[in-house]
């Protein structure tokens, strides 16, 4: 069987976490492809709240098996506390959790040279969920990493220790006074080991294609989104990995010829959080009333979360880089109340009127031509089914599906499993 590949079209926090999980009763295996603790996927089911970070959202399905790809950065600090989470609800992650040898750990030297980096970079900083990502993936294609398989060495405490070393150096280079104690960030990060040893370590690779090849049906699971891959996104605000499609080859071992659907989530408008630029950003009461009826926080940080109106060529861009096949917009009911609601369809570029994503989307280069939609006020929170949903929200669906050329095949109308239309 093909792999299924599902990824954020966006800033992230679009709700991959939320389909995934509605999605993984029709996948033998779920495999998440690159990002780490930076992601927050929430999950709401039978009145609670689970948010997951590295783990892969199909963990609550009994009949999933999830795999870590080669592709994430590991913290086992936090990942430790998900798992003692998943203990909370007796989910059994002994034995439907697998995790790649060749995933990247994420050191507490690496927590340490983010915040360093991000501190010296003053009024520029990327605005970064201090998690160590960027230290981590620069060791990675650096060749300076630690990864799972490493754990199974018997030099593994040398390297750990070689490398804190060098980052110690590289942290008193900074003209910055951090507050760590190593001594107590290092006895919780042992803790943090011995936890990920009682999983298995696999070598993942081999173990999806085998499982391509028995005709087993996996889904791909992105974090963030399409707008901050490493190389598409609005560089430099982005995160340090591909979280385009391609992004599920290199993070899971699987071939181009081999992927399937590409499902692409976006929300109905649009959020961003951390710094950069956002063309169609909202700093009026409709921005505010998307905040606060959306709950637009972040899953990880807490951050307010950047609100705005739906960008169509930043979309449109995304779909293509992509290659979406199937769309799903979320958050539809968020913006019931509106009168009118507005989609960017293009943009002044340096005095040009253009469609298409251009180098630099900053303020200074770029402002934005709307369309205007006819709103709606009907709750949608309630509705069960495609032919309850309101007209004019079937127009601002059917001009999305005209522009992108892709079928928008589910509507979520809020954050619960059961809250998921599907067209
Ligand atoms: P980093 O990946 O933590 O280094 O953060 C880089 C940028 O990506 C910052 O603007 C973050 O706010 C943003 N970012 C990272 N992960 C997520 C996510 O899961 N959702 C939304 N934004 C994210």
């Amino acid at each position: 069987m093909a792999v299924d590949l599902l990824l954020g079209l966006q800033w992230g926090d679009e709700g991959k976490g939320k389909i995934v999980d509605v999605l993984t009763t029709n996948y033998d295996i779920i495999a998440r492809f690159q990002g780490g603790p930076n992601a927050g996927h929430t999950l709401i089911f039978d009145g609670a709240k689970h948010v997951l970070h590295t783990i892969p959202s199909g963990i609550f399905h009994k009949t999933a098996l999830n795999v870590v790809g080669n592709g994430v950065v590991i913290d086992p600090v936090i990942f430790k506390k998900e798992l003692e989470n998943l203990d909370k609800h007796n989910i059994d992650y002994i034995s439907r959790l697998l995790i790649s040898r060749k995933a990247h750990l994420i050191l507490p030297t690496h927590r340490l040279l983010d915040a360093a980096s991000e501190t010296a970079k003053g009024k520029a900083k990327i605005g970064s969920t201090l998690k160590g990502i960027g230290p981590t993936y620069m060791d990675k294609t650096g060749r300076n990493g630690i990864r799972v398989g490493d754990l199974e060495l018997d030099n593994w405490e040398e390297k750990f220790q070689h490398l804190t070393k060098k980052h110690l150096k590289m942290l008193s280079h900074f003209d910055i006074q951090l507050d760590y104690d190593l001594v107590e960030l290092q006895a919780e990060f042992s803790e943090g080991i011995k936890k990920l040893r009682q999983l298995q370590f696999i070598d993942s690779e081999a173990y999806l294609n085998d499982a391509i090849k028995e005709n087993k049906t996996i889904l791909a699971e992105g974090a963030q989104g399409s707008l901050l891959d490493v190389d598409f996104g609005t560089y430099p605000f982005v995160t340090s990995s591909t979280t385009t499609a391609a992004g599920a080859c290199t993070g899971l071992g699987v071939a181009p010829n081999k992927i399937g659907e590409v499902f692409g989530i976006f929300k109905a408008y649009t959020t961003r959080v951390g710094s950069g630029p956002f063309p169609t950003e909202l700093f009026d009461k409709d921005g505010a009333t998307m905040a606060k009826v959306g709950h637009e926080f972040g899953a990880t940080t807490g951050r307010a979360r950047r609100c705005g109106w739906l960008d169509l060529v930043a979309l449109k861009y995304a779909v293509d880089v992509n290659g979406v096949t199937q769309l799903m917009m979320m958050k539809g009911d968020v913006l019931s109340g509106f009168d009118t609601l507005k989609v960017c369809t293009s943009y002044n570029y340096k005095g040009t009127e253009i469609t298409h994503f251009p180098y630099n989307i900053e303020p200074e280069n770029v402002s934005v031509n709307y369309s205007e939609f006819k709103g709606w006020d009907e709750d949608l929170t309630k509705m069960t089914s495609a032919n309850q949903l309101p007209q004019s929200l079937l127009d601002y669906v059917a001009f999305i599906e005209k522009e992108t050329g892709v079928p928008v095949k589910i509507v979520s109308v809020g954050p619960d499993r059961k809250q998921t239309i599907v067209r």
